[in-house]
């Protein structure tokens, strides 16, 4: 009997510690649970003379992680040796060694391409969704601008025949990707005619990539800070949340003067911090209405040689389930299933603050701001508990860390109780290592 409850007890034990390491930012966000980037290749035509023509998609549905400057590169591996004889709206970085096909003046014959976007403007800019310079849209910030698209045409075939690409790789830019295999899936309908005609695609492939910040990044790439109105406490980003100023961290360097002797080109240049993060976000709590409450919010970026653009800040809070008006960003909330609170998604206006620009060398920090006002629902809305500060935060889809809640500001007459569940987490986790030495 007893050894039973001491194999449960163990059990349950080594259960808890797998959660407390387990962050679901690894792989599943959430957040975003359907997020993911569909490669797509439509065959559109086989010529008479061998191989297929073919449209390839990248489409992303992530709702807040887009591709940023300098873009997207894809390759793959080519099953049966075909070769790219043609390509409109996009690049081969590489030709390869195309001696053998000479008569046909091919694109590329590597066995294994690696394709870029085409600027705007470039020669073969005629394809529909190309030529952005591989920059792509997040789904829920601009529709129209989430996808890339590009045409091949396929050679050293055998007429009528096509085969799915093997080992498909997207770099978004970096890595961070992993893409499934590339499979037959129902043919896509194109519309023509202003829609009145449907035209089927031969055949459609698709390959689904989907994002791990672990395979990305080595250290967090962003801290929250908080203050309040009914605090004099400003809680800072936690200690060495991306890094240690003083450690000799990798790719990591810092500068707290006017010199630019700082380490290598490919070394992260940053104004140093004691959270030592590239972008910090600030949340105050700043006035209490009757039935509104307002909070400022600032994105702060200490890259002293690092601007973002399109940038966008995520927030999970319970109080976005009421109306806000946001003054300085452009903003939505997101469809969350299964997540209690509202989530938020914000994004800067262009020509006006879609631009977080770096840091200066002087010590101070690019920034953007806004104020929000929201509609208090009286039922749940307190300033106990830390209610009114946010549960989660990601910038630019990578989640940032918090503070503890032992550390948030505190209400002056003591009314603070923890809500959040990891101190209980940590007093249960303690009991039951107590428990099980005590056996
Ligand atoms: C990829 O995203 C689309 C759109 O959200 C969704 O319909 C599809 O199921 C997703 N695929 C996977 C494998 O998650
Ligand atoms: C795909 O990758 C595997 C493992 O690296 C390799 O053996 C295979 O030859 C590759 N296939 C193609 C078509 O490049
Ligand atoms: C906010 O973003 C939406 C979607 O991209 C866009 O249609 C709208 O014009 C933007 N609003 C402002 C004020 O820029
Ligand atoms: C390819 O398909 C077309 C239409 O089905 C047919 O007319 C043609 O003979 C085929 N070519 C070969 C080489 O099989
Ligand atoms: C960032 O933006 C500023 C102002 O627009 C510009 O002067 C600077 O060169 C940019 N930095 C980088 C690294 O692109």
């Amino acid at each position: 009997m007893k050894q039973l409850l001491v194999s449960v007890r163990s059990f349950a034990l080594k259960l808890m510690i797998l959660m407390a390491f387990f962050t679901p930012s690894d792989c599943f966000d959430p957040l975003d649970p359907n997020g993911n980037i569909t490669v797509t290749f439509d065959v559109l035509d086989y010529p008479q003379n061998g191989g297929y023509v073919a449209r390839v998609t990248i489409r992303n549905f992530y709702q807040y992680r887009h591709v940023e400057k300098p873009g997207w590169q894809i390759g793959w591996g080519w099953a049966n040796e075909e070769i790219i004889l043609k390509m409109a709206g996009a690049y081969a970085t590489d030709s390869g060694d195309c001696k053998n096909f000479a008569a046909q003046k091919p694109h590329c014959c590597k066995q294994n391409p690696l394709i870029a976007d085409l600027w705007p403007g470039a020669e073969g800019s005629t394809v529909e969704g190309c030529c952005r310079s591989g920059v792509i849209s997040a789904w829920a910030i601009d529709p129209p601008l989430s996808f890339s698209a590009f045409e091949i045409t396929v050679g050293n075939l055998p007429a009528n025949t096509s085969h799915p690409p093997a080992n498909l790789t997207l770099f978004a830019p970096g890595p961070g990707y992993t893409c499934g295999p590339v499979q037959d899936t129902e043919p896509t309908v194109f519309l023509d005619y202003g829609g009145r005609r449907k035209i089927r695609a031969f055949r459609t492939m698709k390959s689904v990539c989907t994002y791990s910040s672990f395979l990305a990044n080595k250290a967090p790439v962003c801290c929250v800070s908080l203050s309040t109105f009914y605090s004099q406490q400003i809680t800072d980003c936690p200690k060495c949340s991306c890094g240690c100023r003083d450690s000799a961290s990798d790719g990591v360097s810092c500068s707290s003067s006017q010199s630019s002797s700082l380490g290598g080109n490919d070394v992260e240049k940053l104004q140093c911090t004691d959270h030592m993060c590239p972008v910090r976000i600030h949340w105050h709590v700043k006035n209490n209405y009757m039935r509104y409450w307002r909070v400022k919010l600032t994105i702060s970026n200490y890259n002293l040689q690092r601007n973002y653009s399109d940038w966008n800040l995520v927030i999970q809070h319970p109080g976005f389930s009421k109306k806000a008006i946001t003054y300085s960003f452009n903003t939505t909330t997101l469809p969350t299933v299964g997540i209690e609170d509202e989530v938020a998604l914000f994004w800067g206006l262009p020509y006006y603050n879609s631009e977080l620009t770096e840091a200066g060398a002087g010590g101070g920090f690019g920034s953007v701001t806004t104020d929000i006002i929201l509609e208090k629902d009286l039922d749940e809305f307190t300033l106990m508990s830390g209610w009114a500060l946010p549960r989660r935060v990601y910038f630019g889809g990578e989640e940032c860390q918090m503070p503890l809640p032992d550390a948030f500001p505190m209400l002056p007459n003591g009314g603070f109780r923890i809500r959040h569940e990891r101190r209980y987490f940590f007093f249960l986790t303690l009991l039951m290592i107590w428990l099980e030495l005590r056996l």
